[in-house]
């Protein structure tokens, strides 16, 4: 999206605020996607030194994404970056980051009762009209909402990693989700340059349902010995056309989140043989090897 289109649009946009709980890898991505395309955002994180960490992060990628936006002009590439992260605000108090928000995404950690109990305090304090979206890969949306009085304000923004460069945003409706709700959060999807899609709250929305038993399937493979995991990446890429092969994708996407996901899934359906937990994704989680952004997962990245 070139800049003044951008700016036009959330100039008569019903979402121009938007505030971003949680600023890991999800959330900071998110914040800087809205930044780009002229939306106001404050990024809220526990502390200044998470907060500093993601600032770091958005400025390093909005500067990747300016110089492929402008790629002979130095110059305009630099203010690009620069006015899209003064756009966006840093804070540590949720309550008072949602006061002007019209939109409010939460990209936490993937545990219910934490998630209920932002949402519930932020329900309390921002406006009546604030839409609540939550970024989560495997909960339940409905079950979120249930914490606040506005499900018909409810509804799931489901992004993929890297954020800044993946096109699709998935659009979660829940029952109680008001067509209102719906073609506001479709219209900004569509503001911050994404497709959107439309599903159902089920398990994994549509790409993760496919994905991750994809993904465990191949580490199941390479648990067994069928194949070496360099060779299954070479094979899902060269025979199957996709970026990354399964394995070097679970590094990427992180086993933690992988992990938490199945496991999830294991508890509500013990007995889909596909949402067995692996081995070793186990031993890498408890190893702390969580991928790339720890440096080592099934590969090794600090050589
Ligand atoms: N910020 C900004 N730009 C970025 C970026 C980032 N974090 N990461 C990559 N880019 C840009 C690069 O600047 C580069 O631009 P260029 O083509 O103009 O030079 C472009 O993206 C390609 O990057 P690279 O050249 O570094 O590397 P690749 O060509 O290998 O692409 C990739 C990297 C885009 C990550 C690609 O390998 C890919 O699409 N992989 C699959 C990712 C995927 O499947 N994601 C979904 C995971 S599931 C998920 O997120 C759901 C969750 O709920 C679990």
């Amino acid at each position: 999206l070139k800049r003044g289109l951008a700016t036009s649009s959330v100039k008569n946009a019903i979402i121009k605020n938007v505030t971003v709980i949680g600023g890991g890898l999800m959330g900071s991505g998110i914040a800087q996607v809205a930044a780009q395309t002229g939306h106001n955002v404050t990024l809220v994180e526990v502390n200044s030194d998470v907060l500093k960490k993601a600032e770091n992060n958005i400025a390093t990628s909005l500067s990747r994404v300016a110089k492929k936006m402008y790629k002979d002009d130095e110059s305009v590439a630099k203010k690009f970056a620069e006015e899209a992260r003064a756009r966006i605000k840093g804070s540590t108090e949720p309550a008072e980051a949602v006061k002007d928000s019209d939109l409010v995404i939460e990209a936490i950690v993937e545990k219910l009762e934490i998630k209920h109990k932002l949402f519930k305090s932020i329900d309390a304090v921002a406006p009546p009209n604030t839409i609540f979206a939550s970024n989560t890969s495997s909960l339940s949306i409905g079950e979120i909402a249930s914490a606040t009085n506005r499900k018909e304000r409810f509804g799931g923004l489901h992004f993929f990693n890297p954020v800044p460069v993946m096109k699709l945003l998935e659009v979660v409706r829940i029952p109680e989700t008001s067509e209102e709700t719906y073609q506001a959060l479709m219209a900004w999807g569509k503001a911050i340059g994404k497709t959107c899609i439309t599903c159902k709250d089920t398990p994994g929305f549509v790409v993760n349902r496919l994905l991750v038993p994809y993904i465990a399937e191949a580490i199941r493979m390479m648990e067994r010995g069928d194949a070496s995991p360099q060779d299954i990446d070479i094979a899902m890429k060269l025979g199957a056309g996709y970026p990354m092969g399964p394995i070097e994708l679970a590094d990427y996407v992180g086993h933690d989140t992988t992990l938490s996901i199945i496991e999830g899934w294991q508890k509500k359906f013990p007995d889909n043989p596909l949402f067995t937990p692996c081995e070793s994704l186990r031993k890498l989680v408890q190893e702390g090897k969580l991928g790339r952004k720890t440096g080592a997962g099934y590969y090794n990245y600090n050589k």
